[in-house]
């Protein structure tokens, strides 16, 4: 049986929308926790996972068609305490004795919902039913409903749709809810995974601390004396990455920059000396801006500049790998948002909108062994994790960038002078929106240069020059976004400061579009 050294909480993902929001709601509580699909969970899988706590997610499917989805009926008999939310709480409810009926209209419930409290209190209710009106907000999604309770469980609250909103057998520290704590819509949600938690026995052991000192451990039995490849982006994971590789092996790990001559102004020489001159990690920076601007002369269409960009990348990449005599292993920023494997009930492939590229994309031919130290993580974590090792809270949180770079914020064919001007007038942008203190708000700012000259005056002249767009968004995760509403003082004081600060820019635009319709980059 696998050795673990901190506390573990199983949740079985039935497929729901928000299983990702329970883990978030879990690290909070500084409780470490995985997601795993329900086909995953095998009788041989808990024993070795062996949790401490179990969560059922919500999912789609109903539990009174034949087939659908279920737990190990061992989940049952490990003796931990297990907590079902929606379809959790129904596939518990039948698993052990009780009924579920499908929806009937007076009984689905989708959206704002109030619970009241039958007259027991339940200690993972603590907290709750505080306010004046006695009854709680909570957030429900479903057709199906309970219509009798298991053996052993009694009612603790009650909503209009669902008679049995909340229900415990405390004898076994069973907990099964109607409706999603996990969601912002279930205002007081945390507080019943804390109670729950902590009944659980949880001592909230998974910090940045702990998580730093057994990464290191494990990156040393993982790589042992070999060697080992960073592609580093600039970007925050791959930068965190590569200073806690560093910290555990030393000078084992070699560093690669790819710079495609489609950074940010300056950023190239801060990453190069960062990484060499203040962590006095071996890096060779691959300065191909000539190949790259190059291969992307005449290309104005976004999904050739993306690919063209991506396949260059490798190609550089494995280059220089080959140049590291007897490198054995790759190292990844990849998080744990990209390996959830979740459970997908479409089925069918999704829709393009964009070739992504980034360095986390290196291909499997290459033939080494990936190092993933980050792959429990979440973004915010990753910080956490950054600060932990000392990396500059400037560069921490920095904007997400992506990996084409300025190619995609300069719509249209690019060339140097256009990269010029874009860069100049990006840094002024960001200088504004810092000294306005607003950076920490927006998710994401930049500048784009527009593919169209218009016409101005300054001075008593004429002027033919270009257009600029500044973008600002905020978001939780790139996915959905919002325009950032800057006052028109903030907007009118730097379209000035551009134009008079950088030479061919005459008019600036701001975008005003969400996401969707609009992606965040241009392209
Ligand atoms: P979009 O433009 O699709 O962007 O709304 C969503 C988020 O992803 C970033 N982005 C990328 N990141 N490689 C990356 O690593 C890419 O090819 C790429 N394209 C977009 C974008 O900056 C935003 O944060």
């Amino acid at each position: 049986m696998t050795q673990h050294t901190h506390d573990r909480l199983l949740i079985i993902d039935f497929g729901s929308q928000v299983t990702q929001l329970i883990a978030r709601r879990l690290r909070e509580l500084s409780v470490y926790c995985e997601i795993h699909p329900y086909q995953r969970v095998t009788d041989a899988f808990l024993k070795d996972f062996a949790p401490k706590a179990i969560i059922f997610s919500g999912g789609p499917d109903s539990v009174t068609r034949e087939g659908s989805p279920r737990p190990p009926q061992s989940a049952y008999a490990l003796g931990v305490p297990i907590l079902g939310i929606c379809y959790g709480q129904q596939v518990m409810m039948q698993d052990l004795g009780g009924l579920v009926e499908a929806g009937k209209s007076h009984t689905a419930e989708f959206g704002r919902a109030y619970v009241t409290p039958a007259a027991a209190r339940l200690s993972i209710l603590e907290g709750w039913f505080e306010g004046e009106k006695g009854r709680e907000q909570v957030w429900m999604s479903h057709g199906d409903h309970v219509s009798k309770l298991a053996p052993g469980f009694e009612v603790y609250g009650t909503s209009s749709g669902a008679p049995f909103a909340i229900t415990a057998d405390l004898s076994r520290n069973f907990y099964a809810v109607q409706f999603h704590p996990e969601v912002h819509h279930t205002p007081r949600g945390a507080k019943l995974y804390e109670n729950f938690v902590r009944l659980a026995g949880f001592t909230g052991d998974w910090t940045m601390g702990a998580y730093r000192e057994d990464a290191i451990d494990k990156i040393r039995a993982q790589v042992g004396d070999k060697k080992v490849i960073c592609g580093l982006s600039g970007g925050v994971d791959s930068s965190v990455a590569a200073v806690l590789i560093h910290e555990a092996i030393g000078d084992q790990l070699t560093c690669v920059f790819v710079d495609h001559g489609l950074l940010r102004l300056n950023e190239a020489q801060e990453v190069v000396k960062m990484f060499r001159d203040t962590y006095n990690i071996p890096l060779i920076h691959a300065d191909e801006s000539d190949l790259f601007l190059g291969a992307l002369e005449g290309v104005s269409d976004p999904e050739v500049k993306r690919k063209t960009i991506g396949k260059l990348f490798i190609d550089v990449f494995q280059k220089y790998a080959n140049e590291i005599d007897g490198a054995e292993f790759l190292a990844q920023g990849t998080l744990y948002p990209d390996v959830i494997e979740s459970v997908s009930f479409s089925g069918g492939p999704s829709v393009t909108i964009k070739s992504h590229h980034n360095v986390g994309g290196l291909p499997e031919k290459m033939g080494l062994k990936l190092v993933e130290p980050l792959r429990e993580l979440f973004k915010d974590e990753v910080r956490s994790l950054g600060r932990e090792l000392g990396l500059p809270d400037q560069f921490i949180g920095r904007h997400p960038f992506p990996g084409p770079g300025l190619a995609i914020r300069c719509p249209g064919e690019i060339t140097r002078d256009k990269l010029e001007i874009l860069r100049k007038a990006d840094a002024v942008y960001i200088d504004q929106i810092r000294k306005h203190g607003l950076y920490d708000e927006i998710w994401q700012a930049f500048a784009a240069i527009l593919p169209m000259r218009t016409v101005g005056v300054m001075g008593d002249g004429r002027t033919y020059d270009y257009a600029l767009a500044l973008r600002a968004v905020t978001s939780v995760d790139g996915m959905t976004a919002d325009y950032y509403p800057f006052t028109h003082e903030f907007l009118g004081e730097t379209a000035t400061r551009i134009i008079n600060e950088v030479q061919g820019v005459n008019r600036v635009f701001y975008d005003c579009t969400s996401k969707p319709p609009g992606t965040i980059e241009l392209e």
